[in-house]
């Protein structure tokens, strides 16, 4: 793995740049919208409280930001090249002891969803964690009641798994049924040559 952090990544309208604590604040408010975080969310329910609360969460996203900039962190603000808003984040992290296999997350604007922009911000980051941080595997997965993410997964040719997986996440009382996804660093490369870039 090249451990090279969160450089700066730009697409046809966006640009994901490494977080800075002043786009924090606006990406908590979206955040804490419910049809964000509950499909997103998966921090202990006991801590619903206190996220949200800005002036309780403002000392985590300043001590969070001091290893933004940190080159085994792959996170990422996304930029509207347009009018330059943040309308989001996405991730890919940790998952296990092997760095090389790794989680992904993602969040939009609601006001922003359903023009592609989650599609084009995880192509973008993908291409990134295959190509030059040289990951080998993607093992993540979404609420089936999630078709947006799932979507996106299916789109960028993430395989799904036989096993499901039975979630807790933070603001949801019941349990939830997630699909399971895996992409190698192979499948993503035929996935490039298929579409010719
Ligand atoms: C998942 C998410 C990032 C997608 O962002 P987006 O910018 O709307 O994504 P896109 O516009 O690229 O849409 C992705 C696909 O899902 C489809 N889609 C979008 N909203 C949908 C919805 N509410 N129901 C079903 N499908 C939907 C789109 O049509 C698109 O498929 P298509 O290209 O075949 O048309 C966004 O919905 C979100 O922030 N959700 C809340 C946070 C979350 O759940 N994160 C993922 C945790 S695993």
């Amino acid at each position: 793995m090249n451990y090279i952090g969160s450089e700066t990544i730009e697409t046809e309208r966006l640009i994901l740049k490494a977080q800075t604590l002043e786009e924090q604040k606006r990406l908590w408010e979206i955040l804490m919208i419910p049809e964000v975080n509950k499909y997103y969310l998966t921090v202990p329910p006991k801590f619903k409280e206190k996220l949200l609360d800005w002036s309780k969460q403002e000392e985590f996203y300043k001590k969070n930001m001091k290893s933004a900039y940190n080159k085994d962190v792959f996170i990422w603000s996304i930029f509207l090249k347009e009018n330059g808003e943040c309308i989001g984040r996405i991730s890919c992290q940790e998952s296990g002891l092997d760095l090389s296999i790794r989680d992904v997350g993602w969040y939009i604007d609601p006001r922003y969803q359903g023009n592609g922009y989650g599609t084009e911000a995880a192509y973008a980051m993908i291409d990134y964690m295959f190509t030059k941080v040289n990951i080998n595997k993607i093992v993540t997965g979404a609420a089936i009641n999630n078709k947006a993410s799932w979507m996106i997964m299916e789109k960028l040719g993430f395989k799904r798994q036989d096993k499901t997986k039975i979630v807790q996440y933070t603001f949801l009382d019941e349990l939830t049924e997630d699909y399971s996804y895996t992409l190698d660093k192979e499948d993503w490369f035929t996935l490039k040559k298929n579409r010719g870039r």
